[in-house]
């Protein structure tokens, strides 16, 4: 029996996905019609020997309650949901939980961080955990370009044993393009490694010397337990090369997004209610006019109003937005319940990974510049915004309720 285990952080991370994450918990954005989350939950529950998904995060028992319902019914596994009293970090919270892990001794469990989106290979990566008997760790791991692999936890791994004998979180210089892609196996041994580092941070904590930590609670997976298993045998790296990437920046949903329609293309529109370029999924419940043109990767929410010769493309609109007769969208999310005006335009611009190198991965570039000018993005409607009729919005973000009565570029609109 095998478990997996989802870490989701709380409302005060995911801020770089503001203002999307305003109305929506990020893990719960919806990205190719499911949460983004629900991805992950998919990956585990193909696998049949997975039998329970742990949801640990620092968000309300009640934000995520609905969610927990749905996927329980949903699926043929156990989904729950532990709220961690205060952020305890991607070891603390897990740490924590460890009685809930362990019951009913599973062989091992998945390690997932709810902000990466993959093709996740987790059938693979427990049978090269399995056929590993030492291994307490084995880390999903991913090739980098050498500018961008020191913004993520970068190992160096024996070629023929595939053991890790190296490894630094987000180090200062160039270590490894060996990426780690926040996805493990573990073992159920691990949690004595775990109480090693708990009782070593405690001893700090109660001694005066852990006087930076938030908690003595507090305890990061990369730090204290993959760092100190480096070297020693039991922490190995399975490398792939299907898609991966992090969710950290609004962008991101929308490269997110192409790739999961890519995925789930069984799972998209088949019965076609206007010209679709594919790949699209239009939620069953939105009215689209048979003269607008949809596509390439856009993502139609529940309860859409779609009116005559709009072209989106791109682009995910939200529960219960309208576009209105020939708007355009490109490379934008439409908040829920927004509504964009006949014959406007509503523009922003791709954060691709650079096409030209291999291995790229998205640019997490922040919002502002070091002139303090806005980035180039994608153009963000929150939830009830009202763009009039006939107006260009480019790259820009307008925040929730907002009632536009002209055109703007690069700007934000508060
Ligand atoms: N429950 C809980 N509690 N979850 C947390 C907490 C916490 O206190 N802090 C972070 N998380 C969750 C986040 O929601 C996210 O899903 C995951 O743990 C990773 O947390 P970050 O702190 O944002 O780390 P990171 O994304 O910068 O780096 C990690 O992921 C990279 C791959 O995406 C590291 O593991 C890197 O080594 C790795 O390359
Ligand atoms: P193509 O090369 O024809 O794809 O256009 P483009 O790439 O030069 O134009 P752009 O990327 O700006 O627009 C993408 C699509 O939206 C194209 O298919 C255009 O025909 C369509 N489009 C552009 N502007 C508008 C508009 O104001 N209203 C509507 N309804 N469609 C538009």
């Amino acid at each position: 029996m095998l478990k997996a285990v989802i870490l989701i952080g709380g409302p005060q991370k995911g801020t770089r996905f503001r203002p999307l994450s305003l109305d929506t918990p990020k893990p719960l954005f919806p990205i190719a019609g499911l949460p983004l989350i629900q991805h992950h939950i998919e990956a585990c529950a193909k696998l049949e020997e997975c039998k329970e998904i742990l949801i640990i995060g620092a968000y309300t028992t009640n934000t995520m309650m609905q969610f927990v319902n749905d996927m329980q019914k949903e699926y043929h596994v156990i989904i729950r949901y532990l709220q961690e009293f205060t952020p305890l970090g991607t070891g603390g919270g897990l740490y924590h939980f460890r009685d809930q892990v362990r019951a009913g001794n599973p062989a091992a469990f998945f390690l997932l961080n709810g902000d990466v989106c993959a093709d996740f290979p987790l059938k693979e990566l427990w049978h090269f955990h399995e056929e590993r008997p030492n291994a307490l760790v084995t880390i999903m791991g991913t090739e980098a370009t050498r500018q961008q692999s020191v913004h993520y936890g970068s190992m160096v791994r024996d070629s023929a044993t595939k053991s890790v004998s190296h490894y630094v979180e987000k180090p200062n210089s160039y270590v490894s393009t060996l990426i780690n892609c926040g996805v493990y196996v573990c073992s159920l041994q691990v949690f004595h490694t775990m109480a090693d580092a708990f009782q070593k941070k405690q001893d700090g904590f109660y001694s005066g010397n852990g006087q930076g930590s938030p908690h003595p609670g507090y305890m990061s997976f990369e730090q204290d337990v993959l760092m100190p298993l480096a070297g020693t045998n039991k922490l190995y790296a399975m490398q792939v090369t299907t898609w991966w990437s992090q969710v950290k920046t609004a962008g991101s949903a929308i490269y997110a997004n192409r790739h999961y329609l890519e995925l789930h293309r069984d799972r998209v529109t088949k019965d076609n209610p206007c010209t679709i370029l594919p790949d699209v999924f239009v939620h069953p419940t939105a009215t689209v006019d048979s003269t607008a043109v949809i596509g390439p990767n856009v993502s139609i929410g529940a309860g859409v109003t779609i009116k005559a010769g709009v072209r989106i493309k791109e682009s995910i609109i939200l529960n219960n937005a309208t576009v209105h007769d020939h708007a355009l969208v490109m490379y934008s999310v439409v908040g829920q319940e927004a509504s964009v005006g006949e014959w406007s335009r509503v523009e922003g611009t791709p954060s691709d990974p650079d096409p030209n190198k291999p291995f790229a991965k998205m640019d997490n570039t922040p919002l502002f510049n070091t002139d303090g000018r806005l980035n180039p993005s994608i153009t963000i409607l929150g939830a009830g915004v009202v763009v009039p009729a006939e107006t260009i919005l480019l790259n820009s973000i307008v925040l929730p309720h907002k009632h536009l009565t002209r055109s703007f570029k690069h700007e934000i609109i508060l």
